[in-house]
């Protein structure tokens, strides 16, 4: 992986969750009467996803609707293998807890966990139904140790006639 790419995937992840943190942030500021503050972080959160849309776009220039089920699938089955791990944690820390607010939020955390566990499983399953209807793939990826998801083709490994071509397409879009 190039240190460009490497930066792209960074920035894809903190773009996105900048967007999600402002939305929240917004959610208090508004909650505590300060409408200026929650506009400002709602259109800031807004410019965030154009930034993380610019990445997608680079990351994933050739991505199909089958290639985004794949790597959904992907996505949720690690986070049903990752979540009861977590709840494990938690609950193991709530023990060794001495403060009760403490072993409060780890047992708050642990339901949290065991709970979004069963919607990925949810939401696995939905997109696995999907590939089988539309693209009759029926082997069940394993869960990986590390996420596994790769661009499937490169900013570098496309031509650059190909890439003007595209950034020419995308310019008539906008
Ligand atoms: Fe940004
Ligand atoms: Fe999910």
């Amino acid at each position: 992986m190039s240190a460009t790419e490497r930066n792209l995937k960074g920035a894809f992840a903190g773009e996105s969750q900048a967007n999600r943190r402002y939305i929240f942030f917004a959610e208090v500021a508004q909650r505590e009467g300060y409408r200026d503050v929650a506009s400002l972080f709602k259109r800031t959160a807004e410019e965030e996803t154009e930034h993380a849309r610019a990445i997608f776009n680079m990351l994933y220039p050739q991505i199909t609707t089958k290639d985004a089920l794949r790597m959904a699938l992907e996505g949720e089955t690690l986070e049903t293998k990752m979540y009861p791990e977590y709840a494990e944690t938690a609950e193991r820390e709530g023990k060794a807890a001495d403060a009760a607010e403490l072993r409060r939020l780890l047992n708050e955390a642990k339901g949290h966990f065991e709970l979004f566990a069963e919607t990925e499983k949810k939401h696995a399953e939905a997109y696995k139904k999907e590939l089988e209807n539309l693209f009759q793939e029926y082997e069940k990826p394993e869960a990986p140790d590390v996420p596994t998801t790769k661009p499937y083709i490169f900013l570098s490994e496309l031509t650059i006639q190909n890439h003007s071509r595209r950034m020419g397409e995308k310019r008539q879009i906008s």
